[in-house]
């Protein structure tokens, strides 16, 4: 992409986590599949079969919580919900069918994706304490039986909704054409930026200016 029309979006070290996140996540799903059902216990042979795929499983599970961490440290101030993304989800309708909502005032992220966001980070979370209740051998045996009855279905349940949430923002990603410049490259055209993201186009241009006069 020709950088003179293109703006950074996604700088390099959020790109990076994200993607490592993304092949970590795989990983530690397809384990966690494959305890699901019996056949699917071939998945866990990604992980190098079923020993080895127990034991790594969690470990991955917490490279992946200390990146989210670092994106949520990057990105958070993005995510901030406001009045004006009350009228995002007054036309979601619309925004769902493909069409142009003149009037909508989108900052860097639109309320959908900020959503997606704290989901995001709120399901990490539940999956990282659940996951150290019942993490044998080095936790499991401080937490009683009942606990860890507990804490094993609410890890398969936050672990099925962070699948499902994905699948959603995988699917986004690309039909918003143009949306996987931003993880890939880092940057996205104006008129990108000027359709999908208006008020965080005009910031962003208004503070280049500003920095070139
Ligand atoms: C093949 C899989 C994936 C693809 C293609 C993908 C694609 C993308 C794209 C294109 C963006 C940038 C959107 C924008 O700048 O407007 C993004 C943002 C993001 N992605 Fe992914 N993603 C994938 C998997 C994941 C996974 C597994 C996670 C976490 C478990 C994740 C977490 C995030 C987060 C936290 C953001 C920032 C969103 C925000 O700040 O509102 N992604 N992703």
């Amino acid at each position: 992409m020709n950088k003179r029309n293109s703006l950074l979006r996604t700088p390099y070290s959020v790109r990076i986590s994200h993607w490592l996140v993304v092949l970590c996540f795989f990983l530690v799903a397809m384990s966690g599949l494959s305890w699901f059902f019996p056949s699917l216990n071939w998945l866990n042979n990604l992980l190098g079969g079923p020993q080895l795929a127990r034991i790594l499983h969690p470990f991955l599970g917490v490279v992946i919580f200390a990146f989210l961490v670092f994106m949520f440290l990057r990105l958070a101030k993005y995510n901030i919900l406001e009045a004006e993304d009350r009228k995002w989800f007054g036309n979601l309708g619309k925004v769902l069918k493909g069409e142009h909502v003149e009037e909508l005032e989108t900052g860097k992220y639109n309320a959908g994706q900020k959503l997606l966001f704290w989901a995001i980070m709120g399901l990490i979370s539940v999956l990282l304490i659940s996951g150290i209740v019942i993490w044998r051998p080095y936790f499991a045996p401080f937490f009683s039986i009942p606990l860890i009855r507990i804490g094993l279905f609410v890890h398969a349940l936050a672990g099925v909704l962070m699948m499902l949430l994905i699948i959603g923002h995988i699917y986004l990603a690309f039909w918003v054409k143009g949306s996987i410049d931003s993880m890939s490259t880092g940057y996205v055209s104006r008129k990108w930026a000027r359709t999908h993201h208006p008020r965080w186009y005009r910031q962003i241009t208004a503070n280049r200016s500003e920095k070139e006069h």
